[in-house]
């Protein structure tokens, strides 16, 4: 049997939980569905994240001091398709979901009662698509006590970004040509959609990728 394929099964059944990274650096915040996460140290506590090279995500977490990890549960679709199905590089998500700043000004989803904030210790790049991030426990909130969001339930026609995509390095504020041409998963009714709720609840609002001679916009505060 192909050991790729069988493989690809194998991670199946194992069927991990999915989770919402954010990070933050300066003005820049970002955050994603991630599938790759484990605890990976007990003494000293450690728990790891794997960043896609090719997410804004990725990007601003090189700068950032934290990063936060969100529990999802099967209520959460909504949260779902706007942190794994569209790009910071081409979306506002913090505009269309309600936030608050935590340690590190690292956003904290107020839809996931669940959620820790890693402070930063290291990271491991080996070569492959996703970097790994290792964090310490700096901040943890419990919810209720739920099943999570798994990965069968966690289906997309496409992420923001496929794995293969390499904008370049330093390319924090997504302005970068890469950015405008990747296809949104999201597709334009759904963010329309959400453009709207959003609008309703007095956010401002950017969709689609800004035009090469556009200033771009001012960033949204949600601390008020
Ligand atoms: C089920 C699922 C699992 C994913 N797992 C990861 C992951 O482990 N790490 C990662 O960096 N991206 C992962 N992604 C992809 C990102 O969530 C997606 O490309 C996102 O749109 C990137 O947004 P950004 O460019 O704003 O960072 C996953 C997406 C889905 C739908």
């Amino acid at each position: 049997m192909n050991a790729t394929a069988s493989f690809d099964d194998f991670v199946a059944r194992l069927d991990g939980s999915l989770v919402v990274v954010t990070a933050a650096a300066g003005d820049q915040r970002a955050g994603c569905v991630v599938g790759f996460h484990t605890q990976c140290s007990i003494e000293p506590v450690r728990y790891a994240v794997w960043l896609s090279k090719a997410n804004l995500t990725y990007r601003v977490s090189l700068f950032a001091e934290h990063v936060a990890i969100h529990f999802l549960t099967g209520e959460d679709r909504q949260l779902f398709e706007l942190f794994g199905g569209t790009s910071g590089d081409r979306t506002e998500k913090f505009a269309l979901c309600d936030w608050a700043p935590g340690p590190g000004g690292t956003p904290l989803l107020t839809a996931c009662p669940t959620r820790a904030v890693l402070k930063v210790e290291s990271r491991w790049d080996d070569g492959s698509d996703h970097v790994c991030v290792v964090g310490a426990p700096v901040h943890v909130e419990l919810g209720p006590a739920v099943p999570p969001m798994r990965l069968a339930a966690g289906a997309l026609n496409d992420a923001g970004h496929a794995a293969t995509e390499r904008p370049e390095p330093g390319d924090l504020t997504g302005d970068h040509e890469s950015a405008r041409h990747h296809p949104d998963a999201m597709g334009e009714g759904r963010r329309e959609e959400l453009e709207q709720a959003a609008a309703g609840a007095g956010h401002a609002v950017e969709l689609g990728a800004r035009q090469p001679d556009e200033e771009p916009p001012a960033p949204v505060d949600r601390r008020d």
